[in-house]
């Protein structure tokens, strides 16, 4: 079998006439036939001819080959969004009467789906502490889905994903894994018999902090079943959109090697700053889930996303924050620009309160995302910014 690198960039299958190696950027809308009896179609796939953008799209489907590869599946489905991704998978898979189990930290624009659809639906929604033992407990004989991502945000807080795997029966609730924080490069969740792996390709596959999408990866039969709820709702991804995230994966390994490098360098120099009460992030040995991480992670590699405490008050925090040069006060991660916020005034806001304050969000954590610019510099700035 290939390596990641050799698969995200030579993975998309595409061959055309021209002998072109990149596969281009379909714009076409509408496909002809070539036979207009229909006894042959230009490109036959999931079971459908090639006609309209909003079922397929040969620069997006190329796009899809790459990630399927990357997940060690048989295939995958692109949306406009990661958003577009999980609707799209809670609404196939969940039926009125369902039970859906899920950490209580998890990316927040989810937990706002699900909150406001699972009413709607009759679905019952248990929210447990993020690990192993307490999903595996909530799950009752209507639990259909669990759904998690393996290292929690904004805490970074693993999840043993080995134990649920060995502890629920996979034939009666399906595992379901957003795998954006992690990436293929470190974890494969359909080793652990996640039946559909999903990303918000907008963080570290696209890479650039400059295209959004979404991907969901699986077994062939549900990605078809997936590619009809896909084509009904509305949300492939467009073909330039295609472009720039497969564009962006072909340098993911070495693009996450480096941010993880980086982080590391960051998340070492915050330990020791007087100015920091406590730093999460599974890539320092003195972390609580540092064993899980190395027993799951393929590589000694922890991602670009560290939390820290700042000893001091909130207005302190609000100082830090506007005295950083470098790094950019924004959401997302996994782009090439290092970036903060405040989870509280961010994206845990839609974590419940008792939540967040179990979990350790209080208001003087912030959140980095390590971006690609030389550590010396990412280090300076967050000394400078710590100089209140
Ligand atoms: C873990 C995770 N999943 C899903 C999403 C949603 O992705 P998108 O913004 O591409 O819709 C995000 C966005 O931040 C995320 O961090």
């Amino acid at each position: 079998m290939a390596g990641l690198s050799t698969h995200a960039i030579h993975g998309h299958e595409h061959r055309d006439d021209v002998g072109s190696h990149i596969p281009p950027i379909y714009l076409s809308v509408v496909y002809e036939y070539i036979d207009y009896e229909l006894k042959e179609a230009i490109f036959i796939d999931r079971g459908n001819y090639l006609r309209y953008g909003r079922e397929e799209n040969p620069t997006t489907r190329a796009l899809e080959r790459v990630v399927a590869k990357l997940e060690v599946v048989e295939d995958a489905l692109a949306f406009n969004s990661g958003m577009a991704a999980i609707s799209t998978v809670f609404i196939w898979g969940l039926k009125p009467g369902d039970k859906i189990v899920l950490p209580m930290e998890l990316y927040s624009s989810t937990f706002a789906l699900l909150n406001n659809i699972a009413p709607k639906l009759n679905i019952k929604i248990e929210k447990v502490w993020p690990s192993a033992e307490a999903i595996v407990e909530a799950i009752d004989r209507n639990t259909s889905m669990v759904f998690l991502e393996v290292m929690t945000n904004p805490t970074n807080k693993v999840i043993d994903i080995d134990y649920i795997y060995r502890h629920i029966d996979l034939d009666r609730t399906m595992l379901v894994v957003d795998n954006t924080f992690t990436t293929p490069i470190i974890l494969k969740p359909a080793k652990y018999g996640a039946r559909l792996v999903i990303h918000s390709m907008t963080k570290y596959f696209g890479g650039h902090n400059d295209v959004v999408g979404g991907v969901v990866a699986g077994g062939r039969k549900d990605i078809v079943a997936l590619w009809d709820w896909r084509r009904m709702l509305g949300g492939i991804l467009q073909p330039f959109e295609a472009y720039m995230n497969y564009r962006g994966i072909k340098t993911l390994e070495i693009r996450f090697e480096k941010h993880s490098n980086n982080a590391k360098a960051v998340a070492e120099y915050l330990a020791n700053h007087s100015k920091v009460e406590e730093v999460m992030y599974p890539g320092l040995q003195s972390d609580p889930y540092h064993g899980i991480a190395k027993k799951l992670f393929e590589k000694p590699l922890f991602g670009a996303v560290i939390s820290f405490k700042i000893k001091g008050s909130y207005q302190d925090v609000i100082s830090f924050m506007k005295r950083l040069k470098i790094i950019k006060r924004c959401p997302s991660l996994g782009g090439t620009e290092s970036m903060a916020v405040i989870p509280t005034k961010a994206g845990a806001m839609f974590i419940e309160p008792e939540h967040r304050l179990k979990l350790g969000i209080s208001e003087n954590l912030v959140r980095l995302s390590i971006g690609l610019e030389n550590v010396d510099d990412i280090i300076e700035d967050l000394s400078q910014a710590l100089n209140f």
